[in-house]
């Protein structure tokens, strides 16, 4: 009789506890790592026009950056990126942060995008992303990081170096066979540095279009002058690391 009913109350229980709702820091995180995609997809869908040698000035203003951003930011979300009057402060106020990010970076790179005669000008998503996540997080220091990182063997810059978080999850969680794509890890009440933080990682992927870069040969150097990986079409390529400080 007792089973019966615990199995009866546990039936009754089990949807519900997987239909809680998401923290509030993990609903706050996700957006911002959707904002940081959306900004680094205008580079993205640029590229071949930055690589152009043709071409002068590539119209690839600052405002320009920021506008686009905000167009892919309410494509994914479908809401929209100055909607924030119902967020919280730190919401606003990183959302903010993240495009006087953007615009810095986009304004100091004028000069090197827009050169004629130039093709290949190492102007890069990840290199974009790097430049805007370190503006970011000095801008925000103590409330919240972003990060593109990725597994230790694959990894390119020694800043993107996986933390022992990000390694941990990087390799036993994303890396684990059977770990659904895309699927995220959200973590509370971690430490770093003697804070209490929660975390968000969030897995990439090697498309076709990386593995120019990042694929086979293992060691061949690719057109940046970096060494290819060896990565193999759908692998795990990274993931976007946030830190939000409690
Ligand atoms: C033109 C060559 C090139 C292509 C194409 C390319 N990458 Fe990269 N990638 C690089 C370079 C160079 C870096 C180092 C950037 C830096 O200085 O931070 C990098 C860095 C990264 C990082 C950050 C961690 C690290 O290794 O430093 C990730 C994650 C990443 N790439 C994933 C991808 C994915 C996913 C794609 C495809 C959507 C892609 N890359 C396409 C060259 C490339």
């Amino acid at each position: 009789m007792k089973k019966t009913i615990l199995l009866f109350l546990s039936v009754l229980f089990i949807p519900q506890i997987s239909l809680l709702a998401k923290a509030e820091n993990e609903v706050f995180a996700l957006d911002l790592a959707t904002a940081f995609r959306a900004a680094r997809k205008v580079v993205s869908d640029k590229q071949t026009h930055i690589n152009n040698p043709d071409i002068g000035d590539k119209g690839l203003s600052s405002d320009f950056v920021v506008a686009q951003t905000k167009v892919n930011f309410e494509a994914a979300t479908g809401h929209g990126f100055d909607d924030t009057q119902n967020q919280n402060e730190l919401y606003q106020k990183s959302f903010a942060a993240l495009l006087e990010s953007i615009q810095r970076v986009m304004d100091q790179v004028q000069p090197l995008i827009n050169e004629k005669g130039t093709g290949f000008k190492g102007f890069l998503p990840a290199v974009f992303a790097r430049q805007v996540s370190e503006e970011f997080r000095s801008a925000m220091r103590g409330e919240v990081s972003i990060k593109l990182t990725a597994p230790k063997d694959y990894v390119r810059n020694r800043k993107n170096r996986p933390d022992a978080f990000e390694n941990k999850i990087l390799e036993k969680s994303f890396r684990s066979s059977g770990w659904e794509t895309n699927k995220h890890v959200f973590a509370e009440a971690e430490t770093v540095k003697g804070q209490t933080v929660d975390r968000l990682m969030l897995p990439e992927y090697y498309g076709q279009g990386c593995l120019d870069c990042h694929g086979e040969p293992k060691g061949a150097r690719d057109i940046t002058g970096g060494k290819k990986e060896g990565g193999k079409l759908n692998d795990l390529g990274g993931a976007i690391s946030i830190i939000v400080y409690n």
